[in-house]
């Protein structure tokens, strides 16, 4: 079963999105693993988007994502990786479609709203980077409720 990494960026935060956000994440069945409303130090936000550094826009990023706490998640569930991605919406919000939740929250690629790791493998670097004290287990009758 995959496990991503979901973050509530500080926009997000301060609009208040933080519940309708969970909210189409729990609904659609995926499973609580690790939740932290959390200041972000500049080193983890730096490491966190490593593979961005080079960007001309990292600098703005990385003040963007300490700016403000953000809500840190875990999600489990079947292809939660892709599935949350989906469901999150393309990068740039021209280009996300309403009904996702970057097209239905945001007008600004720099104030996106919201993170979700881009692989299965960057997601589980994401989660050891983000929740190093590890995940906790829920919900295992759920689990068995939720898949065949
Ligand atoms: P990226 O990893 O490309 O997108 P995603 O968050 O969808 O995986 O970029 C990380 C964040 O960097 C993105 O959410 C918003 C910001 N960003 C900009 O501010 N300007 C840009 O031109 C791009 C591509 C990203």
């Amino acid at each position: 079963m995959e496990t991503t990494y979901i973050m509530i960026k500080p926009d997000g935060v301060q609009r208040n999105l933080v519940a309708p956000i969970l909210e189409r994440f729990l609904a659609k069945g995926y499973i609580l693993r690790g939740l932290k409303f959390m200041n972000v130090s500049k080193s983890l936000a730096e490491t966190h988007y490593s593979d961005l550094s080079a960007k001309p826009f990292f600098g703005a990023l990385v003040d963007y994502i300490i700016s403000g706490p953000v809500v840190a998640i875990a999600l489990e569930g079947k292809d939660v990786v892709a599935q949350a991605r989906k469901l999150i919406g393309a990068t740039n919000p021209l280009a996300s479609a309403p009904g996702t939740i970057r097209g239905d929250y945001s007008i600004e690629i720099g104030r996106n709203v919201i993170h979700g790791s881009d692989s299965v493998e960057n997601a589980t670097k994401e989660l050891a980077l983000w929740f190093s004290e590890g995940l906790v287990d829920n919900n295992p009758v759920l689990r068995s409720q939720i898949y065949e």
